[in-house]
């Protein structure tokens, strides 16, 4: 293969997220395949400052597929926000021969890839977090297993739920986007769902749905809360003040953003991975990797950025029919 990069970095940076691994085991394979040296840079783009990286030869990918987590580590670095930082980073890149860099990530990562390439280092960036957020792309790395991971510990809480005829608040999270939520609580065959995307009456949306399930002689409920829309403990009270209803709170928390991928996250961050060598080694620059109808592509960083997701509306639509049933 005749590539434009002879050198290529990868790191992965802000919130980990599970098929981060098998990403970077996809970066390192392909640029070995077409004839690039890989080197690893640990802790992201801190570690791109301190110069703290090594090189990645196919035997230190084996068996990364499965494994949750990060073995590049991951940091968000106050540094690397300030044009000083930007600049060491881009100069460590040139020093080590670094002539094109893979960033694994969510729109923060992006962000700094984004000022790199103004600093004349080409990037691409590939989508990785469980909150699903990133706009110009319909799937992140991470996020079915985070759903699988969270819907888990729903179906337990239900079991002791129905035992006590209680009602569950369970906290998920999702940053400032609902996507998760959404997800888990249809899984879940949830109550209610609390996403920031949609405003609510807590009363005539939740509260009164339960008293009517209560009158058809339904003894258990489950309430999801994305993080980005409030507080599960805050809504847990009202809910026990005005409905009488023994109520438990669970915050899901980081047990959301850990454990083994499942396969549609090692198979897609394979996919993005590969996708990411094949654009550097094209001579592009600044690029995002996407997902959309089963296919890989990718889009220019800034306009990337500058686009907004929304919430499906049709599946929230869908939702909210359901949860009025029994
Ligand atoms: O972006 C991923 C995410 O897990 C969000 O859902 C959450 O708000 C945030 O990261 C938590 O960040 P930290 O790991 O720094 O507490």
């Amino acid at each position: 293969m005749n590539s434009a990069v002879k050198r290529i970095g990868v790191l992965t940076s802000g919130g980990d997220a599970p098929g981060m691994n098998a990403a970077i085991r996809a970066v390192v394979r392909t640029a070995i395949a077409f004839g690039i040296e890989c080197v690893g840079i640990r802790r992201g783009y801190a570690g791109l400052i301190a110069g703290d990286m090594f090189p990645m030869t196919a035997k230190d990918v084996n068996g990364l597929t499965e494994r949750g987590g990060t073995i590049l580590y991951t940091a968000r670095s106050k540094e690397f926000m300030t044009e000083a930082g930007q600049k060491r980073a881009a100069d460590n890149c040139r020093y080590m021969g670094i002539d094109g860099l893979v960033t694994i990530g969510g729109d923060g990562t992006f962000r700094g890839a984004e000022a790199l390439s103004k600093h004349g280092v080409s990037v691409v960036g590939i989508p990785a977090t469980i909150d699903n957020d990133i706009a110009c792309t319909t799937y992140t790395i991470g996020y079915d297993t985070a759903c699988n991971t969270a819907i888990e510990s729903i179906d337990k809480l239900r079991d002791t739920m129905k035992s006590h005829e209680r009602c569950s608040v369970i906290e998920v999270m999702g940053r400032n986007a609902g996507h998760l939520a959404l997800y888990v609580g249809i899984a879940a065959g949830a109550t209610s769902v609390l996403i920031p995307e949609k405003e609510i009456n807590l009363e005539k949306d939740i509260v009164d749905k339960i008293r009517k399930a209560r009158l058809r002689g339904r003894t258990h409920f489950t309430i999801i809360v994305a993080e980005g829309a409030g507080s599960a403990q805050s809504v847990a009270e009202e809910v026990k003040n005005l409905t009488g209803i023994d109520t438990r709170v669970t915050v899901l928390g980081h047990v959301q953003r850990g454990g083994q991928p499942l396969v549609r996250d090692r198979v897609i961050a394979t996919r993005m991975g590969y996708h990411a060598v094949e654009v550097l080694a094209a001579g592009q620059t600044n690029r995002i990797v996407t997902y959309h109808n089963d296919k890989c592509d990718d889009v220019d960083i800034d306009e990337g950025l500058a686009m907004h997701k929304g919430i499906e509306e049709e599946v929230y639509a869908i939702l909210d029919a359901i949860m009025t049933g029994a």
